[in-house]
């Protein structure tokens, strides 16, 4: 079988890029991916040719642009040329002509892949060439936690020619500390294995990661090794979506947080073990957030003790994922429009941030099990029902666990703003309230700000 050749028409950027990467994963796809349906329209126009068209319902980004049917369009376009490429709808999806496309109502990567398979009959055999002569990369930081790779190991050399993939190690060699240095220092981010190795490498990944956890005692120990396997769970997560290797090591990760965080009763120690930068800033915060949260939770007055529990759970589930596609530092302390003026983002960033929450939610919903309410939560994360950009004024039309998290995830941030180790923390925590109690004055997030200075307040 050829290549297939995707036309993909996604208004948003990163998603578009989530998407192809997907298609190329699975199909080994070559994908045209465009962001409006005038754009792909005129290439169709022009007469090339496409295994497949997929494309979005509508573009609902901007509130200043008309919107654009790019379905719609592109359904009428097809008619009009009498092509009979096969489509696929991603959204809802009304139309006299839907009885010729194909439509997945969420956008879900296994359900797209399901219809592709449908809609153009392919067959098992179809795939098994496929999947030979990719290589999935790993940064190279995942090997210091694997000893004896399970599975051959190359690296990368660009070529003129195009790139060329050399072995490095052979299954069962043993990786010494400071060979992977020595490449470490040549500049060697990524090693690769074969993508038919993938699901080997990840549970031999998972087992040397449960077995580290498991290896440790106390609760400080856990914090930094949980902290390696948030890492690299949610790079897993970010590139190859979810499968049931990575959903197996973010479970783990999100378990070992949550148990340590009920066992652990002296808030202040552990806020301390947090300040610590050598456990990375995306870690620090979304455990912060879990801490503080499941010591402000039983005074929010949500229900019963097992309800409570629930609740935190869906907290630290939100907290793992809620800004899962930012991977820099800078771009997880901006929380409100003029901040991320002030910050002055290069265009790729700007997209990032202002689709961060609508992206996360949307890879979220794929989760087997997901607690209710949990997408809604990581959407409305920064105040916004639509998961886009930053509100202009804070509005109480949201979740109330939206609210909660909202007030709590950026004290969290002022928290982290300390030096390693403040002078007083108590007296620290206290003045990263004092913005919260000037931004916050609608009720509902002011009952928040209210808990965490009875927290902070020493008891006489
Ligand atoms: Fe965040
Ligand atoms: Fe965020």
């Amino acid at each position: 079988m050829d290549t297939l050749k995707i036309l993909l028409v996604e208004p948003n950027e990163s998603i578009g890029d989530l998407i192809t990467k997907s298609l190329q994963r699975a199909f080994n796809a070559h994908v045209v991916c465009f962001r409006s349906s005038l754009e792909a329209s005129n290439l169709l126009k022009q007469g090339e040719v496409f295994n497949l068209i997929l494309a979005r319902n509508f573009s609902e980004l901007s509130e200043s642009d008309p919107i654009d049917q790019i379905a719609q369009n592109l359904l009428n376009l097809l008619y009009d040329m009498s092509l009979k490429t096969p489509f696929i709808i991603i959204g809802e999806f009304e139309h006299a002509y839907k009885k010729y496309a194909l439509v997945s109502e969420k956008l879900r990567l296994e359900e797209i892949n399901r219809l592709i398979i449908k809609a153009l009959n392919l067959k098992k055999e179809d795939f098994e060439h496929l999947k030979l002569p990719d290589y999935v990369s790993f940064s190279l930081k995942h090997f210091y936690l694997i000893s004896r790779p399970p599975c051959d190991v190359f690296i990368r050399l660009a070529k003129k020619t195009g790139d060329e993939y050399v072995r490095r190690y052979n299954l069962g060699e043993s990786f010494e500390r400071e060979d992977l240095k020595k490449y470490e220092e040549l500049g060697v981010t990524d090693f690769f294995i074969l993508k038919d190795d993938y699901e080997k490498f990840m549970n031999a990944l998972f087992i040397q990661t449960m077995d580290s956890l498991k290896k440790t005692k106390t609760t400080e120990e856990h914090i930094e090794v949980a902290g390696d396997s948030f890492d690299i769970s949610s790079e897993l997560m970010r590139g190859l979506g979810i499968t049931p290797a990575s959903l197996a090591m973010v479970d783990q990760t999100i378990n070992v947080m949550k148990t340590q965080l009920q066992k652990a009763d002296k808030l202040s120690l552990l806020v301390k073990k947090l300040l610590d930068n050598k456990m990375s800033y995306s870690y620090r915060h979304s455990y912060l957030i879990c801490l503080l949260a499941s010591t402000l939770l039983p005074k929010m007055e949500w229900g019963s003790g097992e309800q409570q529990a629930i609740l935190l759970e869906k907290i630290c589930m939100v907290s793992y994922f809620h800004d899962i596609f930012l991977e820099d530092e800078k771009l997880l302390k901006i929380s409100s429009a003029d901040e991320m003026k002030n910050a002055g983002l290069t265009v790729k960033e700007g997209d990032i941030l202002i689709n961060h929450a609508h992206l996360s939610a949307t890879l979220v919903q794929t989760y087997p099990r997901l607690p209710q309410g949990v997408d809604m939560i990581i959407k409305q994360h920064h105040g916004v029902s639509n998961g886009i950009g930053f509100p202009e004024v804070l509005t109480a039309g949201i979740s109330p666990m939206a609210i909660f998290f909202m007030v709590v995830e950026e004290f969290a941030t002022n928290i982290l703003a300390f030096p390693e180790s403040p002078d007083n923390l108590v007296q620290s925590m206290r003045d990263a309230l004092i913005p919260l109690k000037q931004k916050y004055q609608l009720p509902s997030y002011r009952k928040v700000v209210t808990e965490i200075e009875h927290l902070v307040t020493p008891k006489k």
